[in-house]
């Protein structure tokens, strides 16, 4: 937990400084805007925009993510769209720098009547930006590299009982896990209405409907690896055919369990899906061409124009289908993907000053 580490500050309002961390409160908008001002903020640097909020830079070299629900029509909307504010901003409060890596970590909260501002350490561009707008591909060596960053994110997250919820090329870039909007705490699952994941990210067990678990993000996050290693979409290969097929193999096997909430669930989660491939088709952006081939053969292909290793192709086989497991139960969890040998560090032969071999140094990639 934060410490006061300081009392509170004269003007224009309550602020709290906690370490590391401040929280301000603003009675009024001209406050909320002159304590945005004290931080810095320039509203017109936007650095990203999401469906709730808008991110923009700080001169102190920040990233911002503001909330203002005042052009809402609906108190009801209002009220909810805060909660879901005030939601993401409790759990970036629990995100500690002693206890995650590799995420963005909480620098100042402001909190407006209908206005929040979350203030935050500022990352780079995100995969979507580096890779897919450009038509790039990172190497093997650098997929290994991200990939064993994100997992040791996911790993201190999942330890706090955090689940992060949405693992997508827009919410991941080099150095950080971004986007809190859709996280959730164990604890609070069962009040949870909104399917997690977004798009071919979502796992077969969300789109049934079931309750999700930390295993939802390793899916995710095999979706992306594929994603970065292939250049295309995990779902196409999977195709919707197979896809849907599995998760009702999946729904079969919960038969009992969960029969009154699925169908429905089910049925909506589909048409999203659907709806999905035929964005696929038409968004320039997302216009990978669909492709039938198997999970194996699109990796193979690509590996031969990577020239890549087989050993190397076949590690990073295993690991995928570890992460991509359609089962929750029998995934691999962010503990056991990072002791995978597909992320062990190659050892190499150095010369040392003297002249001797040393077998010690590793691949610093
Ligand atoms: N700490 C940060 N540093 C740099 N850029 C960031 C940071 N946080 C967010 N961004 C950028 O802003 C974008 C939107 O932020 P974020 O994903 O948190 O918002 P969102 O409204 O929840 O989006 P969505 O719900 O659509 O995923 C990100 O995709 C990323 O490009
Ligand atoms: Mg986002």
């Amino acid at each position: 937990m934060a410490s006061v580490s300081s009392s509170l500050s004269s003007s224009p309002s309550l602020s709290i400084h906690f370490s590391p961390y401040t929280i301000e409160y603003a009675k009024t908008n001209e406050e909320f805007e002159q304590i945005l001002d004290s931080h810095r903020v320039d509203r017109n640097d936007e650095i990203g925009r999401g469906i709730i909020g808008r991110v923009v830079s700080t001169a102190h070299g920040f990233a911002v993510k503001l909330f203002n629900a005042a052009n809402l029509e609906k108190k009801s909307i209002q009220t909810k769209f805060l909660q879901l504010a005030f939601y993401e901003a409790r759990i970036l409060q629990r995100i500690t720098k002693e206890k995650v890596r590799h995420v963005p970590h909480l620098r100042f909260l402001v909190k407006g009547n209908l206005q929040l501002a979350i203030g935050m350490d500022r990352g780079g561009p995100t995969l979507r930006e580096l890779y897919r707008l450009k038509g790039k591909i990172p190497s093997l060596t650098e997929i290994k590299e991200l990939s064993r960053r994100w997992l040791y994110a996911l790993n201190d997250l999942h330890k706090l009982e955090i689940i992060h919820g949405d693992i997508k090329f827009a919410n991941l870039s080099r150095k950080f896990i971004y986007d809190f909007s859709h996280s959730l705490l164990t604890e609070d699952i069962i009040r949870s209405k909104t399917p997690l994941c977004s798009g071919w990210y979502r796992p077969p067990e969300i789109i049934c409907g079931e309750a999700p678990t930390k295993a939802v993000d390793l899916f995710s996050l095999g979706a992306v690896i594929f994603e970065l290693y292939t250049g295309a979409p995990i779902i196409t290969e999977l195709r919707l055919k197979n896809y849907i097929e599995s998760a009702l193999d999946h729904l079969n096997k919960l038969e009992g369990l969960m029969q009154k909430s699925i169908p429905h669930e089910f049925q909506a989660n589909i048409l999203s899906l659907l709806d999905l491939d035929s964005i696929n088709k038409g968004l320039e952006e997302n216009s990978f061409p669909i492709n039938v081939k198997t999970f194996d053969e699109r990796i193979d292909e690509m590996a031969k124009k990577r020239k890549d290793q087989p050993k190397k192709v076949e590690l990073l086989k295993s690991f995928l289908r570890g992460l991509l497991d359609f089962h929750p139960e029998r995934r691999l969890t962010a503990e056991m993907a990072l002791m995978h040998r597909f992320l062990r560090r190659e050892k190499v032969t150095v010369l040392t000053t003297s002249g001797k071999a040393s077998k010690k140094a590793r691949l610093n990639n």
